[in-house]
């Protein structure tokens, strides 16, 4: 029997419907900025999106475009700023950034409750020690698509493709703290298909077009697809989905998978920015 599919658009509108009534009864209307370093059409096409889905659920945003020659100096003011201002509860800055710009400078500059991508150490830090806060949006959006299936996560293999520190080390941690025995897979990996074969989920996260084929799924299993290549055009995640149909139990499109919830959990982490914001009185 062919593979049910997650529909991550339907999953990510009903999300995005609440969020929108939570905002709605708030005092202060949520608002949510992006930063966006140099002209990467990948990035304007994110951004974009996720502009739309804050306008859709009543949220005020606001777009900090930087030349790609921009000085390090130059964007920690502009972070700087973002921290301080009030009618900006959360932001992100849109990653990659350029080489001459040091990345983990800038994530540790966002202040850890604006901080709605849950990028910064200090967010990281408590997913390590199991103690959440704000959780990344992608890493998010995989365990509510997993959650979908009705599937229990305890005692289930689960194994990651990459090893990234926005994707696939989050997935890992939140997999093993829902008691998933975990394995991380990587370019330096060796016998990647035995190891893949045995999960019971698998999420891939490598921005490898088509890498995992149909013989590397278990019968049944869970399969995530967070990778998007373009490729002449078209958006092409890591997963040969055609072929992996066949096999797996459930099984994320590429587009309408993981893109739309991410969007929306960066929304759902954007009102938790605010609830800490109150808490902690500032
Ligand atoms: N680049 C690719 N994915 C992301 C994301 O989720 N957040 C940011 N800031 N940059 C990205």
């Amino acid at each position: 029997m062919p593979a049910k599919l997650i529909d991550g658009k339907k999953l990510a509108e009903e999300l995005v419907s609440g969020i929108k009534k939570k905002a709605k009864l708030m005092k202060e209307q949520p608002g949510l900025a992006f930063v966006m370093v140099g002209n990467n059409p990948a990035s304007e096409v994110y951004v974009g999106k996720k502009e739309r889905m804050c306008k859709e659920a009543g949220f005020y945003s606001k777009v900090v475009k930087l030349p790609g020659d921009v000085s390090q100096d130059k964007l920690l003011q502009a972070v700087e700023a973002l921290n301080q201002d009030p009618k900006i509860h959360g932001f992100i800055v849109q990653l990659p950034l350029p080489k001459h710009i040091s990345e983990s400078l800038i994530l540790e500059t966002i202040l850890p409750y604006k901080d709605a991508d849950g990028f910064s150490p200090v967010n990281l830090g408590f997913l390590f020690i199991s103690r959440n806060r704000i959780i990344p949006a992608t890493p998010k959006g995989v365990m509510k698509l997993i959650h979908s299936t009705g599937v229990d996560i305890e005692g289930k293999h689960a194994v990651i493709l990459g090893r990234s520190n926005i994707v696939g080390k989050p997935v890992a941690q939140l997999l093993l703290q829902e008691n998933a025995t975990v394995t991380i897979c990587h370019s330096k990996t060796q016998n990647i298909e035995e190891i893949t074969r045995q999960a019971d989920i698998l999420v891939a996260a490598i921005g490898n077009p088509r890498f995992v084929k149909k013989e590397m799924v278990k019968k049944g299993a869970i399969v995530i697809d967070v990778g998007t290549t373009k490729v002449m055009d078209k958006l092409m995640g890591d997963v040969y989905f055609e072929e992996v149909k066949e096999v797996a139990g459930y099984l994320t499109p590429v587009p309408g998978g993981v893109g739309p919830m991410t969007v929306a959990c960066l929304l759902e982490n954007t009102l938790e920015c605010m609830e800490l914001q109150k808490k902690m009185g500032v």
